[in-house]
């Protein structure tokens, strides 16, 4: 088995400068895929250039940028377009837990925000980069979710509500997909040591979560050209069940 399994792939990792979107773009790039690393700060984007030339000896491509503005999504897939004509991998990780309120407490700018980041966002990168992946071969979109989504809670409504409509658009966008190299998944890491989950359980003593460079090796499994990603992976599965990624047939691969 060849340690560069993404040799030549390009990769573009959303929500890089730290936490899940951080360690997959340091697996990504390890693992041999060209990386654009996209997030609002500069200084930790350089910060992890830094760290992956000093590992890979290759540099990444940054792009700073705020994604709950659609054009800023269409730039980038026209930079993409004009400069590898493809995109073989997306990790979209970057998103906002937004305020844990009541839903009849909410502030609309809040849910707003959270709506237009962690959902339209995810439709607008479908949009602009559709064309991008079906001039890949093998193509994998991932989308980082979360439980919430499945199993509603109490104060999480517009975070929850998000990542429903995530899976929702997701899923479809597999369907319409499922004849063509294009295989989206949905990525829940479960609870990780990464901001978002500090924010939203500030009691809970970070140690006792895995970091998110454990998610490494299973990001670079769902990237993979040569084997067929299921729609659905759950880390924590993935992690108990010996950490092996089942491949799934063909026809079966988008509609689960
Ligand atoms: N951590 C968990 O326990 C957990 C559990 C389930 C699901 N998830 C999901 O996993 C993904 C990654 O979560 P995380 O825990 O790594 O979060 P995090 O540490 O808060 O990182 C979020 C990333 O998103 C970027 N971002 C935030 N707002 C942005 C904006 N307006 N435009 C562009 N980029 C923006 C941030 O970078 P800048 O601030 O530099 O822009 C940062 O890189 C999310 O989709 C989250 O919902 C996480």
């Amino acid at each position: 088995m060849t340690n560069s399994p993404l040799a030549g792939r390009i990769a573009l990792v959303t929500g890089a400068s730290r936490g899940i979107g951080r360690a997959s773009a340091v697996a990504l790039a390890e693992a041999g895929a060209h990386v654009i690393a996209t997030a609002r700060t500069e200084g930790a984007l350089t910060e992890l250039d830094d760290e992956v030339r000093a590992r890979t000896g290759q540099p990444l491509s940054l792009v700073t940028a705020k994604l709950e503005n659609g054009g800023n999504i269409d730039r980038l897939g026209a930079a993409l377009f004009e400069r590898w004509g493809r995109l073989d991998v997306l990790v979209h990780a970057a998103a906002q837990l937004g305020p844990l309120s009541p839903v009849g407490h909410l502030d609309v700018r809040d849910w707003d925000k959270t709506l237009t980041l962690n959902l339209t966002a995810s439709w607008r990168l479908i949009r602009s980069f559709d064309p991008l992946f079906r001039r890949s071969e093998a193509a994998r979109p991932i989308f980082l979710t979360s439980s919430v989504a499945r199993r509603p809670r109490a104060f999480w409504g517009a975070y929850g509500v998000s990542k429903a409509g995530l899976e929702a658009l997701v899923t479809t966008y597999a369907e319409e997909v499922d004849h063509t190299p294009v295989r989206p998944v949905l990525l829940d890491p479960g609870a990780m040591r990464t901001r978002m989950r500090a924010e939203a359980m500030p009691g809970e003593d970070p140690i006792t979560l895995p970091d998110p460079a454990e998610l490494g090796p299973l990001v670079v499994d769902l990237a993979r050209p040569d084997r067929e990603p299921p729609p659905f992976v759950s880390f924590r599965v993935w992690a108990a069940e010996g950490r092996g990624v089942e491949p799934v047939e063909p026809s079966s691969a988008a509609s689960a």
